[in-house]
Parts: C-alpha cells; sequence; structure tokens
C-alpha cells in the first residue's frame, strides 16, 4: 500500500494527508480524522433520528472534519431538519470544500446546511437546538486543544443542556468508554445511555453517549 502523502498544512498542528482516494487528518502528528471508516459517524445520525420526535428538529453539529458526520445527518434527515455545522478551523471548511472527496458524501446540498466557523465551546447560538451532536475530539478528552475541556466538565455539560429544548439530546461521539463522563453528565442532570457501535472487520469498538435533557 502507498504511503500517506501530505497535501495540506493548517494552523494549530492540523495536516492533511491523501492516499488512493482516502483522506486523513493529523493534529499535532496524531490522528484526527480519516475517512477509511465511518460507520459510527453514520451510527450518530441514525440514534439521533430516534431521539426526537420534533418535525422538524434543529441540529447542531460540533466538528466538520471530513464531513462524514454531517453526510449522515443529510442522509438521515433529507430537509426536514435545520442543521448546523459548527468548525473552528477555518482550514478544515476550506479542505472540505477544496481537496476532499465530497462525490463520496452522497447528495450533499450546501444550501441546506449552516457553516459556522467557530469555536463551539464559546459559541453562544441565539436558537436552541433537539440535538446537539458533538464530535471534535475522540471522546470526552480535549485533545484538540485545552478550552475543548468545556464541553465535558460540569459547568460546561450545564452550558450544553441550556443551549437545548426541553428533551433535546446531547449526543457525544467517542472512542473510548467513560464512567466518569457519563457520571457527571448525570450530576448535570441529564438521562444519560450509552450506544456501544461495533465497527465491522476492524475489530474496534466506539461509543455514542446519549444524554437526554428531562
Ligand atoms: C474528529 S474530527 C470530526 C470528524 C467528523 N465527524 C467527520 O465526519 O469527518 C473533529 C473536528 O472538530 C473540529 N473541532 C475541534 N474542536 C472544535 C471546537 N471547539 N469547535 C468546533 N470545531 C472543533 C476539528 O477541527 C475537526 O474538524
Amino acid at each position: 500500500m502507498m504511503e500517506w502523502a501530505k497535501i495540506a498544512s493548517g494552523s494549530e498542528g492540523l495536516e492533511l494527508f491523501t492516499r488512493e482516494g482516502e483522506y486523513l487528518v493529523n493534529v499535532d502528528g496524531k490522528e484526527l480524522m480519516s475517512s477509511v471508516c465511518h460507520v459510527s459517524e453514520d451510527a450518530l445520525a441514525t440514534v439521533s433520528r430516534r431521539c426526537t420526535t420534533v418535525a422538524r428538529p434543529e441540529i447542531m453539529i460540533g466538528g466538520l472534519g471530513l464531513g462524514f458526520t454531517l453526510a449522515a445527518y443529510i442522509k438521515e434527515f433529507g430537509d426536514s431538519a435545520e442543521l448546523s455545522v459548527v468548525e473552528k478551523s477555518p482550514d478544515i471548511i476550506h479542505w472540505f470544500k477544496t481537496y476532499t472527496n465530497r462525490n463520496s458524501l452522497g447528495d450533499l446540498d450546501d444550501s441546506k446546511v449552516h457553516y459556522i466557523c467557530n469555536d463551539i465551546s464559546k459559541y453562544n447560538p441565539e436558537k436552541k437546538f433537539d440535538i446537539i451532536a458533538l464530535d471534535v475530539d475522540n471522546g470526552p478528552e480535549a485533545i484538540c486543544g485545552e478550552h475543548n475541556k468545556t464541553l465535558y466538565d460540569r459547568p460546561g455539560l450545564a452550558r450544553i443542556m441550556n443551549q437545548l429544548n426541553p428533551q433535546g439530546t446531547l449526543l457525544l461521539w467517542s472512542s473510548f468508554d467513560s464512567e466518569s463522563y457519563v457520571e457527571d453528565a448525570r450530576h448535570a442532570g441529564f438521562t444519560v445511555t450509552t450506544e456501544v457501535v461495533d465497527i465491522p472487520n476492524e475489530g474496534w469498538t466506539h461509543f455514542i453517549f446519549i444524554c437526554k435533557k428531562n
């Protein structure tokens, strides 16, 4: 198999690589995301669908990355949701719109999506959401900058709770299980369950923490 070839460098340690039609983004030399497997990003959208009965839910996705989560939400909800994606890195948004293979993402109509270039840990939207889906690190551990800790700690969870409509749901994608995160989310007042997603042929397991506002 060919080596990954670097095609762009961004700020804050971000680098974009490609190999045989696949893409990889590293942060500070560590893998942040790749296009090789997106089973659990797809699961985030199908689980979200189960979590809301609102006819046209307001959905905020944290982290654009290579766009698989966004594509999964568009596939799952079609026109029947208001979709906002908050991505802090202008480089990521530029790479997504310039380099990556958007054809592999299906029918991704930009006019259906609000792209917001901002840090979701500091972003104060005017509206409230029925679903907030976070996939900005590899789980409740801030690898994309210290500021992301405030997305997972108790004050941060209380802040997110405030951004949700009644019966809204916070979903957190994670590559690892975390009892302490579940405990903190319960402490903030969420009812928490964990969805375990087995990744076929890879032997990996990913996790989606489903945090319901009562
Ligand atoms: C693991 S990737 C997301 C992968 C994505 N699920 C996909 O389908 O490709 C994390 C993304 O979140 C972004 N990010 C990290 N911290 C953020 C923050 N505080 N606010 C907004 N975006 C953030 C990163 O720049 C990166 O694009």
